[in-house]
C-alpha cells in the first residue's frame, strides 16, 4: 500500500500534474497547426500513456482518508476510487490513438482528446497539497485560478486559429501568437479591433460572440474572485486589520484623546508582532476536549518551562494548570494590580516587566520578570492587594482565577508550599 500523504505520492501528482499540463497544451496545438511528430513528441506521448495507465493502479493501491480515519482496505480504497476520479482517469489512460494510426491523421488527433480531461485532477491534488506541503492555501488557490485561466486562453486562442482562414505557407508560431493576442484582448474586454472576424465568414463572427460574452461575464467574475482569493491569501491579517480598524474607527467617532488611541493603536501592533493577532483562548475554546489539553501544553510551553514552580511539579498539576492558565497582555504603565482592591486572581510572567510598588506609587517594593508571578497574597490570605503593580513594558501574562488556584492549592502541596513561602518572603520583605 501507498500511503496517501506520503513523499512518494506527493511527487506523483507532481509528476502526474506535469503529464496532464502536457496534454491540456500540446494536444489542441499539434490539432490545430497539425504538425507531424518528431521522434521526441512519440516518446512524450508514450510517457504520458504510460504514466496516466500507472496512475490507475496507483489509486487502487493508495490509502485513502475515509470519516477521519486512513483506511487500507482494498475494496473500499477501489470503490470509492471507482465512484470518484476512475471515469476521468480511465478516459484520459486508454490509448485510443493506436485505432486512428497514422499519427497525422485527423481522428488521430481527436481520438487523443480525451486526455486533457486529466487536468481537472488538480482540483482534487489542491485539496491533498493545502494540507501535505507548508503553502498558504490561499497562494495555492490563486495559483490554480492563474494555471486555469492561462489554459483556456490558450484553448480559446486554438479555436480561434481552428476556424480562421490562414494561408498555407504562414508561420504557424505567427499565427499563434496573433491568436493569443486576439483572444487576450477579447476575453479581457479591451478588444483593440486591430484583429477582427471576417465580416465574410459567419463562424468567425459567431465564435467571436461567444467569446466577447463569455469573456465579459468571466471578466467580473475574474476580477471578482482575485480580489478574494487576495484577501484570502494571509486571512489572520485581514481577520486582525479588520478588528484594529474597527477600534480605531470607534475611539475617533468617540473623539477619545490621543494619547489613548496612541495607546489602543500600539497595543493591537504589538498584539501582531507577537502572536499575529491570535487568541489563543477562542481558539482552543473551538477545539474538542481531547485536543484542547496537547494544544494548550505546547501553547503554554514557554511559561511551564519559565515559571520555577512549575518546573518538575506533579504532572497532573500540570494537567490542570495548563487548561485554565488565560493569557492576557498589558501596555507600559498600566496598572494591572491596584493596592487595595479585591483580588480575584494572580498573574505568571511569560515576557515582560512589572514594578511592585506602594499604594501611592513613590516606593518601588520589586521588579519582576520573565518566570516571576505575583498577585497570589490576596488569594492565599482572602484580603486586599498588598500593593500595585505596573507594567514597565509590554507585557505578556498568564492569569490563573481564584477557583483554578484554590483547587490546586487543596490538592497539591509542594505547589502550596513554594507559593506560601514566596508569599512569606514577601511580606516580610515590606
Ligand atoms: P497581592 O497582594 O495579591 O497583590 C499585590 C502583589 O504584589 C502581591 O500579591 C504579591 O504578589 C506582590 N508583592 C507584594 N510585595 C512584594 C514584594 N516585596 N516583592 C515582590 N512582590 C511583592
Amino acid at each position: 500500500m501507498i500511503q496517501g500523504n506520503g513523499k512518494f505520492r506527493y511527487f506523483w501528482d507532481l509528476w502526474i500534474a506535469l503529464a496532464a499540463t502536457y496534454c491540456a497544451i500540446e494536444i489542441p496545438f499539434r490539432l490545430v497547426i497539425n504538425y507531424y511528430p518528431d521522434q521526441i513528441l512519440f516518446f512524450a506521448d508514450a510517457i504520458v500513456i504510460l504514466s496516466f495507465i500507472t496512475d490507475i493502479f496507483i489509486q487502487f493501491k493508495t490509502t485513502i482518508i475515509v470519516n477521519g480515519k486512513w483506511v487500507k482496505d482494498g475494496k473500499i480504497i477501489a470503490s470509492a476510487y471507482l465512484k470518484s476520479w476512475f471515469v476521468v482517469d480511465l478516459l484520459a489512460a486508454i490509448p485510443l490513438g493506436f485505432f486512428f494510426l497514422p499519427a497525422s491523421s485527423l481522428p488521430f488527433m481527436l481520438s487523443r482528446l480525451p486526455k486533457i480531461l486529466k487536468v481537472l485532477r488538480l482540483f482534487n491534488f489542491k485539496n491533498k497539497w493545502e494540507y501535505t506541503i507548508k503553502l498558504n492555501p490561499g497562494l495555492i488557490r490563486l495559483g490554480l485560478f492563474f494555471y486555469f485561466m492561462g489554459l483556456g486562453v490558450h484553448w480559446i486562442s486554438c479555436g480561434w486559429l481552428n476556424i480562421r482562414l490562414v494561408d498555407a505557407g504562414a508561420d504557424m508560431i505567427k499565427e499563434y501568437v496573433k491568436a493569443l493576442y486576439w483572444c487576450t484582448t477579447t476575453v479581457t474586454t479591451i478588444g483593440y479591433g486591430d484583429i477582427t472576424p471576417d465580416r465574410e465568414r459567419p463562424l468567425e463572427m459567431i465564435y467571436t460572440m461567444v467569446i466577447q460574452v463569455l469573456g465579459a461575464g468571466a471578466y467580473g467574475y475574474i476580477i471578482g474572485n482575485i480580489a478574494t482569493l487576495l484577501a484570502n491569501i494571509d486571512i489572520a491579517k485581514v481577520h486582525h486589520r479588520e478588528r484594529a480598524d474597527r477600534v480605531n474607527t470607534f475611539m475617533r467617532s468617540k473623539k477619545f484623546p490621543e494619547a489613548l488611541q496612541e495607546r489602543v493603536h500600539n497595543y493591537y501592533n504589538y498584539l501582531w508582532a507577537t502572536r499575529e493577532g491570535y487568541d489563543d483562548s477562542a481558539i482552543l475554546n473551538d477545539l474538542p476536549e481531547s485536543f484542547k489539553f496537547e494544544f494548550a501544553l505546547l501553547l503554554n510551553k514557554n511559561i511551564l518551562e519559565k515559571v520555577p514552580v512549575f518546573k518538575g511539579a506533579d504532572p497532573n498539576l500540570i494537567k490542570e494548570i495548563v487548561l485554565c492558565l488565560n493569557p492576557c497582555v498589558f501596555t507600559p504603565g498600566d496598572a494591572i494590580c491596584t493596592f487595595g482592591e479585591l483580588g480575584d486572581k494572580m498573574f505568571f510572567i511569560n515576557k515582560g516587566s512589572v514594578e511592585v510598588v506602594s499604594e501611592d506609587g513613590q516606593k518601588v517594593y520589586a521588579t519582576l520578570k520573565d518566570g516571576d508571578f505575583f498577585g497570589e497574597i490576596a488569594l492565599l490570605l482572602m484580603q486586599p492587594r498588598n500593593a500595585t503593580i505596573r507594567a514597565t513594558d509590554y507585557c505578556d501574562l498568564y492569569s490563573l482565577d481564584k477557583d483554578s488556584f484554590d483547587k490546586a492549592i487543596a490538592h497539591y502541596p509542594d505547589f502550596e508550599k513554594h507559593i506560601k513561602e514566596m508569599a512569606e518572603e514577601r511580606m516580610r520583605l515590606r
